[in-house]
């Protein structure tokens, strides 16, 4: 009974990386953060890019373990049901859990490395970010001047297209495609839920507040996914046995 899974912001506050659209998030907190998280305001606006590197180098990610729920995800994959773990997080927490890198498709890149917009060099984060500890507070791209950023996808930018495919045909041939911690409204990757539907796959969505696909979904579990992953795991291996 092969099982997807697409995890958002919301396993990671567990860990104490807060997300964009909960009751505690950065963008509810703050709606101004959400106008300038697009591609185009980063490249415009010197202040834009400045933020945002403080703001990678203070990130809680940093110092952030996995928890609870990124654990029964790895119990899900060594009991043989995990076809694949697809992730709109860029914190790298289920590769540290455990999760079979070659399981984990990240749609959203990962903010462990930085890229060059420019010449499309990618470096490791932490030597960027180093630069900026030591003071420079829009480091160019040591190879061409050009502006650097996060490796992920802003708002603007288009998702990878072997990655987003590489998703789709895991959202298509699955059993049971679970969404965890996901608002569901970040397109194409609350898309997936709709493929993986329409492919005959049952769908159970956790997170604590609603979601527009919660209409749709076979079961709709509204609880703390620390605890509720775990269950949720335990009952797809009990139900494979
Ligand atoms: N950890 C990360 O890597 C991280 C953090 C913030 C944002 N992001 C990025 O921001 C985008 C945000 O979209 P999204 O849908 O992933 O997040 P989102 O912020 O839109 O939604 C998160 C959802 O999780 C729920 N939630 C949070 N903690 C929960 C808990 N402990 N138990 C149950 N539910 C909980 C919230 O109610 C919310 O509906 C993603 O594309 C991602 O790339 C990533
Ligand atoms: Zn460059």
């Amino acid at each position: 009974m092969p099982v997807s899974v697409l995890t958002g912001a919301g396993i990671s506050t567990d860990s104490g990386i807060p997300d964009f659209r909960g009751p505690q998030g950065v963008w509810t907190k703050n709606p101004q953060a959400e106008a300038n998280a697009t591609i185009d305001r980063y490249v415009a606006d010197p202040g834009v890019r400045r933020s945002a590197w403080r703001a990678r180098l203070d990130s809680p990610a940093w110092s952030a373990h996995p928890n609870a729920a990124h654990l029964a995800l790895v119990d899900l994959e060594r009991a043989g049901l995990l076809r694949a773990l697809i992730t709109q997080n860029i914190d790298e927490l289920h590769q540290r859990a455990g999760s079979a890198p070659g399981k984990v498709i990240e749609l959203h890149g990962t903010m462990h490395r930085a890229e060059c917009l420019s010449c499309d060099l990618i470096t490791p984060m932490d030597e960027v970010l180093a630069r900026v500890a030591a003071g420079e507070d829009d480091p160019p791209c040591p190879r061409c001047g050009g502006i650097q950023k996060s490796n992920t996808i802003s708002f603007g930018q288009s998702l990878k297209p072997e990655v987003l495919d590489a998703a789709r045909r895991a959202a298509q041939s699955c059993r049971v495609f679970v969404a965890v911690g996901t608002s569901l409204t970040v397109h194409p990757a609350a898309g997936l839920c709709g493929e993986a539907l329409d492919a005959g796959a049952s769908l159970v969505i956790v997170n604590a507040e609603p979601t527009p696909y919660d209409p749709f979904a076979d079961r709709v579990i509204n609880e703390p996914i620390g605890q509720a992953l775990p269950t949720l795991v335990k009952e797809l291996i009990d139900a494979a046995r």
